[in-house]
């Protein structure tokens, strides 16, 4: 393929991409938003692949089918409640290719012209250190998400001023590289810096700031590859790369705002808290309980239904039943809405997406800014495996680890009705109070069950 065909291919592949990104940013345009992007993806893989530059066609090919094979499996057996695990490990693999690219180009050295030479070991130095960032920090993101390492931020003692060290010593050793025309010893100390530095960064975030640190995980993991593209000099790397991290840091910015947290200190690292989240995981007063059967005559009884499911109704799949009674009390009248919290689940929008599954009609499911101001006039709030969201210690209590995390105010309803299993805290790691307040009742079991349970006895 010739080079002007290259470049026009590209182009369209570029346009494709930014359509993308367009129909992803609505539920009801997403669909068209991923065939946007994979019609994207095959038209730069195809012209990567058949340009008069790339060689080796057959190993490119193996690598494809081996790797093609494998995404495949992992994305049949994945489930829902799974997917920030895989992003974040995908992620990591982009950082690694970043790391692998880096060390390949600055191999190839010579083949760079001597006016072009200072700013390929700079493309190299910066690729390499991004992408070890990357590649560490979403190994811990993928440990935290899985529940293999521990939720509690790390806090090791001066933990900003090793970070601030982290890069000060980088930058000297990006200098020492320059002058001594390229030094194999300071891009290897770099990266062992670099790949401490993404660790540590990562490890001192706590479980309920996860959701940012994806956001931005996916948004370094764009830097990286932009930065593979320039030292590989591939025009649709880089256009590509500068996307994913502009829109992962646009992402970043919009949570930030919604979970009250300062962007800076989430690039920095280690905002939040202090680690007292150990000592607030206790049980504190007396709960009530209610059984399936008894939830369903408040339900009955009631004219305002809100609904807020949290990742409990995920892992549960309980969002059929849901639909069915939400169906059923329709019928009968009553004003059933959801209240979804920006960070209720595991993933941006993993609430929308199971209710969308379930066919729960779009006009009823409300953001937490749009509900929030309703709960006083509700008869009955279903609380549906959620927890950390509907925690008023965010407001309340300033140590705790989600204080001015906003939240929604379930509690100002008429009676709360919490299905989970046990007292268990949810992913923060808190306990909530709202599970002692005098106007709640627990229904324990398994959501799925539970849900329906009480369909069951709503339609007897
Ligand atoms: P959580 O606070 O994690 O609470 C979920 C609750 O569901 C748990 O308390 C658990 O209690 C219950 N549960 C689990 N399995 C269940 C089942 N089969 N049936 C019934 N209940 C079940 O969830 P949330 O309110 O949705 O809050 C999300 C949290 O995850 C936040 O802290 C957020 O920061 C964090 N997070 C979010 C994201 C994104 S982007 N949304 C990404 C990473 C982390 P039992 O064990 O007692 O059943």
């Amino acid at each position: 393929m010739s080079a002007g065909l290259v470049t026009a291919a590209y182009i369209i592949a570029a346009l494709f991409f930014i359509l993308s990104l367009a129909g992803l940013s609505n539920q009801e345009t997403a669909r068209r938003g991923n065939i946007f992007g994979m019609a994207g993806m095959s038209i730069a893989l195809f012209t990567t692949i058949f340009s008069e530059q790339t060689h080796g066609i057959a190993w490119i090919l193996i690598a494809m089918l081996l790797g093609a094979a494998i995404g495949i499996y992992r994305a049949k057996r994945v489930e829902m409640t799974e997917m920030p695990e895989l992003i974040a490990i995908l992620h990591s693999f982009v950082g690694l290719a970043a790391v692998f690219v880096g060390f390949n180009s600055y191999m190839d050295r010579a083949a760079v012209s001597p006016e072009m030479h200072n700013i390929h070991l700079v493309e190299v130095f910066l690729g390499i250190f991004i992408g070890a960032v990357t590649f560490t920090g979403s190994i811990v993101a993928f440990g935290k998400l899985n529940g293999k390492l521990s939720s509690k931020p790390l806090s090791l003692p001066h933990k900003h001023k090793l970070n601030l060290a982290a890069l000060i010593v980088s930058f000297l050793l990006l200098v020492a590289f320059i002058k001594a025309d390229g030094s194999t010893l300071a891009l290897i100390v770099m990266t062992l810096i670099a790949l401490a530095f993404g660790w540590h960064l990562v490890a001192s975030i706590g479980g309920a700031d996860m959701p940012v640190v994806i956001s931005m995980l996916n948004s370094y993991s764009g830097w990286a590859a932009a930065a593979a593209g320039f030292m590989l000099g591939n025009d649709l790397l880089i256009v590509t790369g500068a996307l994913v991290g502009s829109s992962g840091a646009i992402l970043s910015y919009i949570m930030c705002k919604g979970m009250n947290r300062s962007f800076i200190s989430v690039i920095a690292g280690g905002f939040g808290t202090d680690g007292t989240a150990a000592a607030a995981g206790e049980e504190d007063g007396e709960y009530r309980e209610l059984s399936a059967t008894e939830v369903a005559e408040l339900l009955k009884g009631s004219k305002s239904v809100i609904i807020t499911p949290g990742y409990g109704m995920a892992v549960a799949q309980a969002q059929y039943p849901v639909a069915q009674i939400t169906e059923t009390l329709r019928a009968q009248g009553v004003n059933v809405r959801f209240g979804i919290h920006p960070v209720a689940g595991r993933l941006p929008g993993h609430m929308n997406v199971l209710l969308a599954e379930a066919k729960v009609p779009y006009d009823i499911v409300l953001e937490m800014d749009e509900i929030n101001d309703d709960f006083a006039d509700t008869d009955v709030v279903l609380v549906i495996g959620a927890n950390d969201t509907v925690n008023p210690a965010a407001q309340t209590d300033p140590n705790s680890p989600i204080a001015g995390m906003p939240v929604l105010h379930v509690w100002e309803a008429e009676n709360v009705v919490i299905l989970k299993r046990s007292m268990n805290t949810g992913y923060a790691g808190v306990q909530n109070p709202l599970f002692f307040k005098e106007n709640s009742f627990m229904c324990f079991g398994d959501a799925k069950d539970t849900m329906q349970a009480v369909l069951d006895a709503l339609k007897s």
